[in-house]
C-alpha cells in the first residue's frame, strides 16, 4: 500500500499530515516506510526524531521516487510519501505509483481552485491506471473557524473538483504548528494538545476506512 500526500500548492499541510499519518500507522502496528519527496528534508528531520521505528528515505526526482516506491512496496505494509510543492514531475510520479492520494487543501474557493494543477495530474493518472487508482480524497486543512461549515460556494467548488472530501478536517491549532519543532505528533503533546490530538486521530481513522488501508 502506497499513500501519497500531494498538492503542488505550498504550505497547505502536506508534511504535517504525512508525518502524523506515518506515526499513527506505526502505532497501529503496521510496518511503515516514509519517503520524503518534498525536497527540503523538513519531514525527514521531523519523523526521524518523532518515530525512529518508521524507515525513512529521502528522494528527489521522478525516477528516484518511482524506483524507491517499487522497492519498498513489497517490504513494508505501508509506504507514506510526502510530496513537494511546485515540482510537477515528482507529483506525477507519486500519483502514478500510489494506491491512495491525500490532497490537503484550504476550504475557501481560491484555495480549492489552487489545487487545479494537481487535480489535472490526478485525472490524467486516473486515465492511464486501473479504474479508481489512486483512490483520492481532499482533506480540508488549516481551518480557522472553530465551528467550521463549508460555505455554499466552497462546497459547490469542492463538488466540482470531482474528488471526495473527508468529513473530518484539520483545524489551525497552535499545537499542530508546534509539533515539528518538538519533533513529535500532537497526541503525544499532553493536555494542551488533547483536542488537536483527538481531531487528528478522528481524521486519520476516517481516511483509513475510506482508503481501505
Ligand atoms: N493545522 C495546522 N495548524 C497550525 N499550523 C499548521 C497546521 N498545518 C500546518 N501548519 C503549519 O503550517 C506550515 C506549513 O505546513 P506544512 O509544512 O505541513 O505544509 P506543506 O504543504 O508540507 O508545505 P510545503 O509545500 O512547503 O512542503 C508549517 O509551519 C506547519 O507547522
Ligand atoms: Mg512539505
Amino acid at each position: 500500500m502506497v499513500i501519497a500526500v500531494v498538492n503542488q500548492k505550498g504550505g497547505v499541510g502536506k508534511t504535517t499530515l504525512a508525518v502524523h499519518l506515518a506515526v499513527w500507522l506505526h502505532e497501529q502496528g503496521r510496518h511503515v516506510a516514509f519517503i520524503d519527496a518534498d525536497g527540503q528534508s523538513s519531514s525527514a528531520r521531523w519523523i526521524r526524531m518523532a518515530e525512529p521505528g518508521v524507515t525513512l528515505h529521502t528522494e528527489n526526482g521522478a525516477d528516484a521516487i518511482i524506483e524507491r516506491t517499487h522497492n519498498l512496496r513489497s517490504r513494508f505494509d505501508v509506504v507514506v510519501a510526502d510530496g513537494p510543492a511546485n515540482l510537477s514531475e515528482s507529483t506525477r510520479a507519486l500519483l502514478l505509483v500510489a494506491d491512495s492520494a491525500l490532497l490537503p487543501c484550504g476550504a475557501t474557493v481560491p484555495e480549492l481552485e489552487s489545487t487545479a494543477d494537481t487535480l489535472r495530474i490526478l485525472r490524467n493518472a486516473h486515465q492511464i491506471r486501473p479504474p479508481g487508482l489512486p483512490r483520492a480524497f481532499i482533506v480540508l486543512s488549516r481551518l480557522r473557524n472553530e465551528r467550521f461549515l463549508l460555505t455554499r460556494e466552497a462546497a459547490d467548488a469542492a463538488r466540482t473538483l470531482g474528488v471526495p472530501v473527508c468529513d473530518h478536517v484539520v483545524r489551525l491549532r497552535e499545537s499542530i504548528a508546534d509539533a515539528p519543532g518538538q519533533r513529535t505528533v500532537v497526541w503525544r503533546m499532553g493536555r494542551r494538545a488533547k483536542t488537536a490530538g483527538t481531531e487528528m486521530m478522528n481524521l486519520l481513522s476516517e481516511m483509513r476506512d475510506y482508503g481501505q488501508w
